[in-house]
């Protein structure tokens, strides 16, 4: 393969807010930026991947304050959470800095100095939403009301998740601070805006022309923002705030998206430090030595902010502009947007917990194709999938013949193979012009096709029947299993990427770490075979299973907890639409369908809490007589336990039982919940009806 020159590459991905904890979906962006960076290092290149946590704004304040601590105390615990989540998976950043950092406040000084000695910057009023009993001026998403135009209740101060309409806050017909319940104020105040307008000639001509931006979203670019003159961009806010304060504005703020990508420079400075490395040699223009590549990784969410904002404000301080922004979808989980209540939002950790993170990297690689289309995780393809390719195809090449390699090793030289080997070397320079471009599907694709042309050899050949043939067979079934180890550990260098921990156990088995791409391309010989450990364990059933109950779990122990929606009721004559709104209602079902539920009445015999969990109190009910069933119910904190005792309810008795972390759960008590209360409320029958009676 010819060697290409030595880039340097700097590499980001999106940094992650630091007031919730790392998800599957954030993940989709994490491992690939790690797989495209692990590839290049692999290739020789000089790759550097920093990230850093994204600190500051109101949603901080606002959770800081609620919990009763600083800002600076949430932060730091959520950033080791944070980086124990992406140690988990095998993400491994090079650096890994925060937007709070003394490098990101002296670096936004320095852009904003660049900014105004430019006259970028200008002060105007602006009319915000106040919310007199919290203090503080409320961002968007911290106003709820009734959409003006289609008049759907409880939607967010931005935009109605009915109908699509944006507006501004005020526009609501009802508004409502969610961190008071009282309806906020209209209050004039000094904002200080950045007038990208001036920049227009240069977002069309970089947007369009640099190769930075896919040519789709370009064209969405130059239909939404670049056909019109570009709003001026507000970039400051008044105290109280949990940002950087403005220097030559006191009692302002920068915005939280002002100081965010910022946060990209701060972290390569840090990494630079105590490296003898020059920031200039990174984010400079022109100067000597070998230009940096810089590739941005992001989520489909925040383009605008990627590929106007940031390139203006790099090109406005005379810093190197972005070589690639590379945009991916958003995640589903078995064809839909993740749910808390469906289990299926799961946390990092909850999936560290039953699952090997390998597994999900090889499964996103399949997944992604550079493209911003969303990416699906379902759970059973999933399962089948890393079962039948990486323990079915590639761990299976090396355990079923590193074996017969143990007392001998290696042949001394390599020998035929009808042409396997090379074949497959040949196909590295395709595997890496597909993780180059971020099509890592494709990447996957080849690399199983290669592994089924190495069993198809073993299957073949039979080593397991050489063997059997004493010693007169000796010599061929040790060069049988010198192949067919030599064609693993090429798939595990190709995979190694993606897989670091295959790649490393390969090394282990023969021939040693595995430093470089270009060890496709030679096979080994002569050397010593370790013993066979097993490389990947399947996937069971019960291993997903335990990952949606327990994501589950957590995000039924959060509702209670976090006290999510402070927003009071207000009494009224009719009662309001807003639980139905919030809730349509669920496709139309038989009434065959609807038999197939067993509802009964129950008799609660005991309820006790259980410690460990915020949010589960166990019950004892009885179908009557003798027949008794445990249930974990998630209503803890609304209910006294010793109350419940005797009381009637609805169960669904004939819901299949499934495991909890704290015992198995034989069936579920019917509880009302909904938008417009906080609470949990149990249903019970008039009084008359009797244990065991069904529901019809
Ligand atoms: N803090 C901002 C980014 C600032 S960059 C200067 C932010 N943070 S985030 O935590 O919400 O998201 C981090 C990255 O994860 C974003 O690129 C976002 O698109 C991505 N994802 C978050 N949820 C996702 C899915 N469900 N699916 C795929 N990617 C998702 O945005
Ligand atoms: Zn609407």
């Amino acid at each position: 393969m010819p060697s290409s020159p030595r880039r340097r590459i700097l590499v980001t991905s999106a940094l992650p807010y630091a007031n919730g904890h790392i998800h599957l979906g954030h993940l989709v962006e994490y491992i690939q930026t790690d797989v495209f960076v692990r590839f290049q290092k692999l290739r020789g290149h000089e790759c550097v991947y920093v990230c850093a946590d994204d600190t500051h704004g109101t949603a901080i304040m606002i959770r800081a304050r609620a919990e009763g601590r600083s800002e600076r105390e949430l932060i730091a615990e959520m950033r080791s959470a944070h980086l124990a989540d992406f140690a988990g998976f095998q993400v491994a950043f090079d650096h890994y800095g925060s937007t709070d950092n003394p490098a990101n406040r002296r670096l936004c000084g320095e852009v904003w100095q660049a900014l105004s000695s430019k006259g970028l910057v200008i002060t105007r009023d602006v009319h915000q939403l106040y919310d007199a009993t919290a203090g503080t001026f409320l961002a968007d998403r911290f106003v709820k009301g009734t959409c003006p135009r289609c008049r759907a209740a409880d939607q967010y101060g931005d935009t109605c998740e009915q109908c699509g309409a944006t507006y501004a806050p005020a526009d609501l017909v009802d508004p409502v601070s969610t961190l008071s319940g009282t309806r906020p104020e209209v209050r004039s105040a000094e904002h200080l805006f950045v007038t990208i307008e001036a920049l227009h000639g240069f977002l069309a001509e970089w947007t369009r022309s640099s190769g930075a931006v896919d040519p789709r979203i370009a064209n969405y670019l130059a239909g939404h923002f670049l056909g019109e003159p570009l709003r001026d961009w507000d970039v400051s806010r008044p105290a109280p705030y949990f940002g950087f304060e403005i220097p030559d504005a006191p009692g302002h703020y920068w915005y939280v998206w002002f100081d965010a990508p910022i946060g990209y420079l701060a972290a390569t400075a840090e990494w630079c430090e105590g490296r003898g490395q020059a920031f200039a040699s990174w984010w400079g223009r022109g100067g000597a030595g070998t230009p940096a590549e810089i590739h941005h990784f992001i989520g489909k969410d925040i383009v605008y902010f990627h590929t106007l904002f940031w390139p203006a404000m790099l090109e406005a301080a005379g810093l190197a502009l972005p070589t690639k922004v590379r945009v991916h979808g958003f995640l589903t989980v078995n064809g839909q947007k993740m749910s808390k209540s469906r289990g299926t939002f799961v946390l990092a950790r909850t999936w560290l917990d039953h699952l090997d993170p390998s597994a999900l990297r090889y499964y996103y690689a399949t997944k992604i194709s550079g493209g911003i289309d969303d990416l699906d995780l379902n759970l059973d393809e999933f399962m089948a999938k890393v079962n039948a390719d990486l323990v079915g195809k590639v761990v299976n090449l090396a355990s079923r013949t590193a074996r017969w390699l143990e007392a001998t090793g290696l042949s001394a030289s390599y020998p035929a193979d009808g042409g396997l080997f090379a074949q497959a070397a040949a196909d590295g320079t395709e595997i890496a012009a597909a993780y180059e471009d971020g099509d890592f599907a494709r990447a996957m694709r080849a690399i199983m096709l290669a592994a089924d042309r190495a069993n198809a050899y073993v299957d073949a050949e039979q080593p397991w029947k050489l063997a059997k043939q004493g010693p007169e067979a000796a010599g061929r079934l040790r060069d049988v299993a010198t192949v067919a180890l030599n064609l693993f550990r090429q798939i595990a260098v190709y995979l190694a990427p993606v897989l670091p921990g295959l790649g490393d156990m390969a090394g282990d088995l023969v021939g040693g770490p595995i430093r470089s791409w270009d060890e496709s391309q030679t096979p080994l010989a002569g050397l010593p075979v370790a013993p066979f450990k097993p490389l990947m364990k399947r996937i069971e059933r019960e291993q997903i299973d335990a990952v949606i109950a327990a994501s589950q779990a957590a995000a039924a122990d959060q509702k209670t907890t976090s006290g999510e929606s402070p927003m009071e009721t207000t009494p009224t004559t009719a009662d309001s639409g807003e639980p139905l709104a919030a809730e349509p209602l669920a496709a139309t079902c038989s009434i065959d369908d609807f038999a197939k539920i067993d509802l009964r009445v129950a008799r609660i015999v005991a309820a006790e809490e259980v410690p460990e969990a915020k949010k589960l109190l166990k019950l004892t009910v009885s179908l009557g007589g003798d027949t008794t069933r445990t249930v974990f119910a998630g209503i803890k904190g609304f209910h006294e336990p010793a109350a419940l005792v005797g009381r009637l309810v609805v169960v669904v008795a004939n819901l299949a039982p499934r495991q909890m972390k704290f015992g198995l759960s034989e069936g579920m008590v019917v509880a009302a919940s909904g938008a417009g209360a906080t609470g949990v409320y149990l249903l019970s029958p008039d009084s008359g009806a009797l244990p065991g009676m069904r529901l019809h």
